[in-house]
């Protein structure tokens, strides 16, 4: 780190009694300052055990920011660029998913993490790409609406014994989506001896043709534990940049160049700087919402310890 910036953001953050959490596939100058750096699990997990501090940061998208607002009501959690949306998170309006309730009553209810307080208020728990399939095991229903990542939940489907609805019928991830099969093969031949690793909002052929699927955090996990040196990456671009300040010594390919979340990238070090300054945008809830939806957000991180 060596910007004048980042050391003000840094001089700011402890005057403020701040801390910066932020997503895996923040840009590197704003990973460079984060305090925490995690995948979705990792980022709420963290959200749940701040004391310390008067004041939270939030490089993310809206519904990690929220996630945090609902663990800790009390506290201010700022978000730089308000627009900062995940567009998937948006596929599941609260009144499609309460249709869906009325339709199969006996249904088990997650919604991953990627989804907006107002529907989440109405599930039986959240889950994210890296517990999914454990969350889904919690249930003692063997029929479950999920939403809104239709791959996800496929992912889910394919591993347990459960019948998994989609709610939407194609929610998804436009990132995630521009994947193909082709991709993969062409980087097999490119690269014989990588693995190819895909996070599990890819199609699910695209999950097929990797050896291995998994959550942003699970991919650090695994890469800085395994053995090999070479792997193609299947997911947004700037989890590269974390793996590589992390692992050294890996060489490490994109399965796409262009796999950017705009959104994501909204977040830059003056927005942050100002955020720390101005203590705004502040992320709220209506207080009804966020008490509701909390329930399940505490099952999810229940079950994951
Ligand atoms: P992770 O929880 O694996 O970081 O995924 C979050 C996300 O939005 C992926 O697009
Ligand atoms: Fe949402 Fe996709 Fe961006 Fe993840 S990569 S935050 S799912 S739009």
């Amino acid at each position: 780190m060596n910007s004048s910036l980042q050391e003000e953001i840094l001089k700011l953050k402890d005057e403020k009694n701040a801390i910066i959490l932020a997503h895996n596939y923040q840009p590197k100058e704003i990973q460079e300052i984060a305090d925490f750096l995690g995948d979705s699990l990792e980022l709420c997990i963290k959200a749940s055990e701040i004391e310390d501090k008067d004041l939270v940061i939030f490089c993310g998208v809206d519904f990690m920011a929220e996630t945090a607002h609902i663990l800790n009501p009390d506290k201010k959690i700022v978000i730089p660029d308000l627009e900062a949306e995940c567009p998937m998170a948006h596929m599941l309006p609260e009144e499609e998913l309460l249709k869906a309730k009325e339709e199969h009553p006996d249904a088990g209810v997650i919604l991953y993490v990627n989804s907006i307080a107002e529907a989440k208020q109405h599930a039986d728990t959240l889950c994210t790409s890296a517990n999914a399939v454990k969350v889904a095991e919690s249930l003692e229903q063997d029929k479950i609406l999920f939403g809104p990542d239709k791959n996800l939940g496929t992912h889910v489907a394919a591993k347990l014994d459960k019948e998994i609805i989609p709610v939407p019928k194609d929610g998804h991830c436009y990132v995630h989506r521009l994947f193909h099969v082709e991709d993969v093969e062409l980087k097999r031949n490119e690269y014989p001896n990588a693995e190819i690793i895909c996070h599990p909002e890819c199609d699910i052929k695209v999950q097929e043709a990797c050896d291995k699927v998994m959550s942003t955090g699970g991919m650090l996990r695994y890469i800085a534990e395994s053995d090999k040196e070479e792997f193609v990456i299947g997911t947004e671009i700037d989890m590269i940049t974390r793996i590589n300040s992390e692992v050294p010594g890996k060489k490490l390919y994109p399965l796409l160049e262009g796999a950017i979340c705009k959104t994501m990238k909204l977040h830059t070090l003056e927005k942050v700087k100002d955020a720390l300054v101005k203590e705004a945008p502040e992320i709220t809830l209506p207080t009804d919402v966020a008490e509701k939806s909390r329930k399940a957000v505490q099952h999810m991180l229940d079950v994951s310890k």
